[in-house]
């Protein structure tokens, strides 16, 4: 596996390799890699000549001061585990190679980035989508592999991937999930023994607020997930939508074709987590 962190030289290496006509797979992580990144890159490297993968924990869509220095840094072990499965080149960039002046450009995507995540984490998508274009735009990738697990996040790169034309064909992976249910996740290793055992409740609630929702009105469902979450003690929600699998517009009624999103973000102590199930 190649490592770059500078743009000029990993530009340099693509163009060569583009000369062969490579098709190019790009998997964009913060690192601290486990197997929901590595179930992206593996895909990747099925539907690819060439797979990239990059490693940069971005500034600009920490909201939280704290969150991003508490972002955990692995850069041995996921350099480790990127040779294991064999992908071709790693891009570990380096904060002045990304952002050499300040970042003032700003994204905006409508509905889509004010509610759930974009409503409780103030400048998160823009600058996800700053960080994303960039990444875009240095690689010039045929294909990238988002994960379900962000599902806002996926739309939202969707509609940068339209409103600025890039030619990448997205891939949605689907969410890889612990043994118990629990979401794959780089924060899942801040939780406590306790609030580890705790955490699948989070899962558990969404599938129950599947079973409901043919049955019983939405906000009603919306009640009764939010007690079971309160009864068994598990993560403290911030919020549950149920909304549409596009556009994030909240429904207001369930029907079975469409496509319905259900949404969550939970607290244990201050490990925050987030989930979703889709459903058409
Ligand atoms: P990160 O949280 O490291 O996630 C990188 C990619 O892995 C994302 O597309 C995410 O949805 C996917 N992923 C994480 N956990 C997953 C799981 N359990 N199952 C399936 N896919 C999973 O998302 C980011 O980084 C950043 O915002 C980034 C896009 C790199 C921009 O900075």
């Amino acid at each position: 596996m190649l490592i770059f962190e500078s743009i000029v030289s990993l530009q340099q290496y693509l163009k060569k390799k583009r000369e062969n006509t490579s098709k190019i797979g790009f998997v964009p992580t913060m690192g601290a890699l486990h197997e929901g990144h590595l179930a992206l890159l593996k895909q990747a490297k099925q539907e690819n000549d060439l797979v990239v993968c990059s490693i940069y924990v971005n500034p600009t869509q920490f909201d939280n001061q704290e969150d991003l220095t508490h972002y955990p840094r692995t850069l041995a072990a996921d350099t480790e585990k990127l040779k294991y499965i064999q992908c071709d080149v790693l891009f570990a960039p380096t904060n002045i190679e990304m952002y050499p002046t300040p970042s003032l450009v700003a994204f905006s995507f409508g509905h889509l980035d004010k509610v759930m995540e974009g409503q409780y984490r103030a400048g998160h998508f823009s600058g996800m989508a700053t960080v994303v274009a960039k990444f875009f735009n240095i690689v010039q990738p045929d294909t990238a592999y988002f994960g379900q697990k962000d599902l806002q996040q996926y739309l939202i790169v969707d509609q940068l991937i339209k409103s600025l034309s890039f030619p990448i064909q997205l891939v949605r992976h689907p969410i890889v999930r612990e043994a118990d249910g629990l979401a794959m996740s780089s924060r899942n290793r801040r939780l406590s023994p306790a609030q580890r055992a705790k955490a699948p409740k989070l899962y558990e609630a969404l599938q129950l607020a599947a079973d409901w929702l043919p049955k019983a009105a939405i906000v009603e469902v919306k009640r009764r997930t939010q007690e079971f979450l309160l009864q068994a003690e598990g993560p403290k929600v911030e919020y549950f939508e149920i909304a549409h699998g596009h556009t994030l517009e909240a429904l207001t009624t369930y029907q079975p074709n469409t496509p319905t999103a259900l949404c969550i973000a939970a607290f244990l102590g201050d490990v925050r987590l987030i989930d979703n199930l889709l459903l058409h």
